[in-house]
Parts: structure tokens; C-alpha cells; sequence
């Protein structure tokens, strides 16, 4: 994502009171980091913020916590937030930003102690060069990783318009033993109720490109609810 330099986006990041400027700190107490104790669900590479802001500020009966890389998009995430809240007429209560490199989660959430309904993954980086496949979000080690993040019978929630990235994420998926609850390889054709859409899925979804959606959950978990086509409404 190309953006241009914003130098409002720390300071504007520094005076917020739902940034988490130092996420190591809460390592192994992030459900006390929220005003009220409730399930938590983390989005990975939330970007503007789109997605995040639509959901929390709708799912007040759950905490979020939305990671990125980059405090310029962190920053446009904030803004989307206020907006969002503002208009739901509640305080931002229930979402926690914070900048930190996915690779290294463990530095800001302990395993087993710090654990999540839902991981959300939306539109991650493709990177379609072979050599880099490993740095997908949806990889196999990465999906190990995530599986400590995870309460029991917790999901992982993926979607993206990369046809490689979808197919090859199935793959991942089985290596890293995840089961598969839902599947759709056109997610606005099956008109799943409750879709939140991102800012690149409204990007690709208008250019026309079929959006790839799958829920999965690590297979240690309790038999699945659901059967493998249809599942859970999205979100
Ligand atoms: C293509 S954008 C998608 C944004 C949003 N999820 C959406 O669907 O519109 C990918 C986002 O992931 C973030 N990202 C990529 N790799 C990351 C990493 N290793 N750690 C944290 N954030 C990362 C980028 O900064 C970017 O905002």
C-alpha cells in the first residue's frame, strides 16, 4: 500500500486513548487492558481501518484489538474509529490499536495467556514470488503461531481477492492442522448476511475480482459446528 508521509500520524497516535504505544507491556493481561471483561478478537494488518472500526463499533459485546505495521494507516484506523463510535453514539471502549510487525506477536502476546475468539486476516500481501511465500500471513509457521493465540474451538476469519494466496492458504491450512468450517470462492455471490467489508475488498470487489472468504480453526479444537460449505455468517 502506497501512502504519502503523514507527519500528524504519530503525535495524532501519541495523544490517543485507544493506541497501545507500548504493547509489550501488556503482555500476558491484555483482557484487563479493556474497561470490561468480555471474548477479545484480533485483526492482523487492519490497515485504514475500515473493517475494524464497522465491527467493533457494532459488536459491543467484544473486545478488539487491530494490529499494522504502519502508524500512517494506524492513524487513518483512529480516525475511522472516532467516526464509526461517533456515530453509534458510544465511546470507544472495546478497541485497542497498536503498531507492531505480525511476525513478532509473541513479543506482545504470551501463549495461552492473551487468547482470541476470531483472528481476522483481510487482504494480506500476496507475495507471490515463491522464495517469499514465507512471509504470507497464512502460512504454515505463521498458522502454528497463531494457534497459541487462539481459545479453544477459536477461528481464524480469511479473506482475499489473491486466487494463489486463497489456494495456496488451503494448503497451509492442513499442514498446519486447521479444519475448514466455511469456504466461498465468491464471497458477495453467496450473499453471506453480515459481510463487513474492507477498504480493498470494496477496491477489487468493484473492479469486479471475486473476493476469496474461508473460516478455519485449529483441529485440537471440539468437533466443528458447522459442515464445510455455507457455516457461520460472516463476520
Ligand atoms: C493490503 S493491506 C490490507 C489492509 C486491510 N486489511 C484491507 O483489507 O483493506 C495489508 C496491511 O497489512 C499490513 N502489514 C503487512 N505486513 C505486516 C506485518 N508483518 N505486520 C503488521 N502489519 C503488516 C500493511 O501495513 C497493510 O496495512
Amino acid at each position: 500500500m502506497r501512502l504519502r508521509r503523514k507527519p500528524w500520524a504519530r503525535p495524532e497516535l501519541a495523544a490517543c486513548p485507544f493506541f497501545v504505544d507500548e504493547p509489550a507491556a501488556l503482555r500476558g493481561r491484555w483482557a484487563a487492558a479493556f474497561s470490561a471483561p468480555q471474548p477479545m478478537e484480533l485483526e492482523l494488518g487492519c490497515g485504514k481501518g475500515t473493517f475494524i472500526a464497522s465491527l467493533a463499533s457494532r459488536r459491543r459485546e467484544c473486545n478488539y484489538v487491530a494490529v499494522d505495521l504502519k502508524s500512517e494507516v494506524l492513524a487513518l484506523a483512529k480516525r475511522r474509529a472516532e467516526e464509526e463510535y461517533a456515530r453509534a453514539g458510544a465511546p470507544v471502549d472495546n478497541l485497542l490499536l497498536l503498531s507492531q510487525d505480525i511476525e513478532r506477536l509473541p513479543l506482545i502476546f504470551q501463549p495461552g495467556a492473551d487468547r482470541f475468539r476470531r483472528i481476522y486476516i483481510n487482504f494480506c500481501n500476496p507475495w507471490p514470488k515463491p522464495r517469499h511465500h514465507k512471509h504470507r500471513l497464512t502460512h504454515t509457521r505463521q498458522l502454528g503461531m497463531y494457534r497459541d493465540f487462539l481459545i479453544p474451538r477459536g477461528e481464524l476469519h480469511f479473506k482475499t481477492d489473491d486466487d494463489a494466496l486463497f489456494e495456496d492458504t488451503l494448503g497451509y491450512l492442513a499442514q498446519a492442522g486447521y479444519e475448514i468450517l466455511a469456504l466461498h470462492r465468491d464471497l458477495h455471490a453467496a450473499g453471506l448476511p453480515g459481510n463487513i467489508p474492507t477498504e480493498h475488498e470494496e477496491l477489487f470487489a468493484g473492479r469486479g475480482v471475486p473476493i476469496k472468504y474461508l473460516i478455519a480453526r485449529p483441529m485440537d479444537a471440539d468437533p466443528p459446528l458447522a459442515g464445510k460449505e455455507g457455516g457461520p455468517a460472516a463476520p
